[in-house]
């Protein structure tokens, strides 16, 4: 039997990993700053990652969420302490798209209603209510169809105040990634993200803050949308949380009130989910990793800044893209066969950067390094 052929696949077999760097079959290495979709967030391997989960493995793997599992109490307290949001609530799941999902769904059980805002250019996952509101014709099936999404230019406050104006009081939840991942590193505005939060207030919708790809410190705030200065009503979690181990989560804000069996899911929360969760949150506070983040990702925005053929250099801590030109089309390969280095992209023309928190100086150096020497290649191949 062949696998379901849905991914553009590299010809490369890593068999290796540690940190910052992995190595193929072949022995060579590679300096990752993508970080399998910027899912390795305190590096490959991490020591302390592996301690725990092999330490948690020797006990329980799994059970069900019929049982009381302490763990997911301890994930939950360590949550609230790092994430300064200690009043909120926590829901385990397994996967970015499914904390999307339970957190519209909430948001729907709540206030009773229906529709919802997104934005131009988003991406929430795959699943039915995620993918609808996604803006991305290619994911949506016809059977993920729905008039119940009102997608809004990112950043425009006045079409949002018109919205609201019109349709305010049908209005059940605006989702909004702090920094678009997907679809191209777009930072979501201060300003935008604030008045979000005062139409919410004033309408009664509920505020939901993707923070699947832009969370988990990766910008040096825990969640981007941090950086507004006001609270969502919830949170979404996934990719950085468990460092490659399958978990997810949904914060929830203590005026959203829980019933029995409005969420549940037979995976999340598991033993080990939790140990690999939690290992994530202890490294990060130990080795500071978000103060890594915005010193790292503060050199390499300035150096890529100087670099002249680069343009509109965006984002926030480890979490940046810029726009290549036509003439650096394939700059991304480049980079890849060339240097070994993995970037990511959002097409047709942004490169995104997503390493690990714990990217060292060093390893930009030489990012940056390379980078230039390929653009250099391109322009005496054209002289
Ligand atoms: C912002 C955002 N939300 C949701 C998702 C979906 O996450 P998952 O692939 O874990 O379902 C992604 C994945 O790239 C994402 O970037």
């Amino acid at each position: 039997m062949n696998l379901f052929d849905v991914y553009p696949i590299n010809d490369i077999t890593i068999v290796k990993a540690k940190g910052s760097y992995v190595w193929d079959d072949k022995g060579e290495q590679y300096l990752d700053l993508y970080g399998g979709h910027a899912v390795i967030s305190i590096g490959h391997t991490h020591p302390h990652w592996v301690k725990r989960i092999e330490e948690q493995l020797e006990k329980i793997a799994f059970y069900s969420n019929s049982i009381k599992i302490p763990l997911q109490q301890e994930l939950s307290d360590k949550l609230g302490k790092i994430s300064g949001k200690d009043d909120y609530h926590l829901f385990l799941c397994n996967s970015g798209a499914e904390a999307n999902e339970n957190a519209l769904k909430l948001a729907s059980f709540h206030n009773g209603r229906k529709k919802i805002v997104a934005f131009s250019k988003s991406f929430h996952g795959r699943t039915s209510l995620a993918v609808a509101a996604t803006d991305n014709k290619n994911y949506v099936a016809p059977v993920n169809e729905t008039n119940n999404v009102i997608f809004l230019p990112l950043n425009d406050e006045e079409q949002l105040e018109e919205c609201f104006d019109k349709s305010g009081k049908e209005i059940s939840s605006v989702i909004i990634e702090g920094i678009q991942g997907v679809g191209g590193i777009n930072v979501a505005d201060e300003s935008f993200l604030r008045k979000i939060r005062s139409l919410c207030d004033k309408y009664g919708a509920v505020y939901i803050a993707d923070s699947v790809q832009c969370g988990f410190g990766r910008t040096g705030k825990f969640f981007s949308h941090d950086f507004a200065g006001v609270n969502a009503d919830i949170y979404t979690m996934a990719k950085g949380m468990g460092n490659g181990f399958p978990v997810a989560g949904i914060i929830i804000a203590p005026h959203i009130k829980p019933k029995h069996f409005m969420l549940g899911t037979t995976f999340g929360g598991n033993h080990l989910a939790c140990a690999a969760a939690l290992a994530v949150l202890e490294v990060i506070e130990e080795e500071k990793l978000m103060g890594n983040a915005v010193m790292i990702g503060k050199y390499l925005k300035d150096q890529l800044e100087d670099i002249r053929e680069l343009k509109n250099v965006r984002g926030k801590g480890l979490m940046i893209g810029f726009d290549v030109p036509e003439e650096l089309k394939n700059l991304k390969k480049d980079l890849l066969w060339n240097q070994k280095i993995f970037t990511g992209e959002a097409k047709p023309s942004v490169i995104r950067l997503l390493p690990s928190l714990a990217l060292k100086k060093r390893d930009a150096e030489q990012f940056i390094d390379s980078i230039k020497e390929e653009i250099e290649k391109v322009a005496v191949a054209e002289r």
